[in-house]
């Protein structure tokens, strides 16, 4: 049985102290929900204070994208060291907004998800096609490309700790979702493609969320579909009561 996760994506918000008060209002709203497994993934320097504040509590702590070198003349980045350090556990990693904004690649990515999974940390891994791309009928080979890229030289042992996140980018921010149907089609794609390229039993053990306005109103039907097991959640995670809506949909 595949373990259900859902992770909040804050993005660029939140403060420390922001971030401080947010973790103590929402630990007792799901504490017992352990039918899923709770994530955010916080700005950098929210991590160390999002760390403290879990302590003890069901809520897992991630950070944001990481870099592959370990250190060096990388101004601006950050380490697996660091991010280990200031205590993160999960690490995203090719989010479209980072593929959209800021030059990453599938070959960067790729680096990047190495470099992770090396260090021990467990990697959320986003793709998913554009509008373009879904209009013009290629959704299918722009994922299975993309997954296939994104995970070269990652071996079958390391993939227990990448769980995909299926974001499709038309649908993040924008209010516009994936119908479950779509969801669990795509995520089934992607699915199938792991089983061609790792084993049966990697395509049937991988955790795929589906992710691109979840919200407190529309979780429990996405989460509903077989291939869709949980979800990578940007504006609904940065409140309290709805992030916890969508994680009771989870149990
Ligand atoms: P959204 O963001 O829920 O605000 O659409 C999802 C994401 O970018 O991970």
């Amino acid at each position: 049985m595949r373990r259900t996760v859902i992770a909040g994506n804050w993005k660029m918000n939140m403060t420390p102290s922001q971030t401080k008060a947010f973790i103590k209002e929402l630990s007792p709203m799901v504490k017992g929900r352990d039918k899923c497994d709770i994530v955010l993934c916080v700005p950098f320097v929210d991590i160390a204070v999002a760390a403290e504040a879990a302590e003890g509590t069901n809520i897992k702590i991630g950070a944001q994208n990481i870099h592959f070198k370990e250190s060096g003349a990388y101004t601006g980045e950050i380490s697996a060291d660091m991010l280990k350090e200031a205590g993160a556990e999960y690490v995203v990693i090719g989010h479209s907004e980072r593929r959209q904004y800021f030059g990453e690649t599938d070959e960067t990515v790729n680096l990047r998800v190495k470099a992770a999974l090396a260090a021990g940390f467990k990697v959320i891994l986003c793709l998913g096609e554009v509008k373009e791309q879904r209009l013009a009928g290629i959704t299918d080979e722009v994922v299975s490309m993309q997954t296939k890229l994104d995970l070269a030289g990652v071996s079958e042992d390391q993939l227990s700790r990448v769980i995909i996140a299926y974001e499709p980018v038309w649908a993040i921010g924008t209010g516009l979702t994936a119908t479950p149907e779509q969801a669990d089609e795509t995520c089934g794609v992607i699915r199938s493609v792991i089983g061609k390229i790792y084993s049966a039993k990697a395509s049937e053990d991988i955790v795929i969320q589906y992710g691109g306005s979840m919200n407190d109103s529309n979780a429990a039907e996405l989460l509903s579909k077989p291939n869709v097991d949980g979800g990578l959640i940007g504006g609904a995670s940065l409140k309290t009561d709805k992030f916890t809506a969508i994680v009771k949909a989870a149990n």
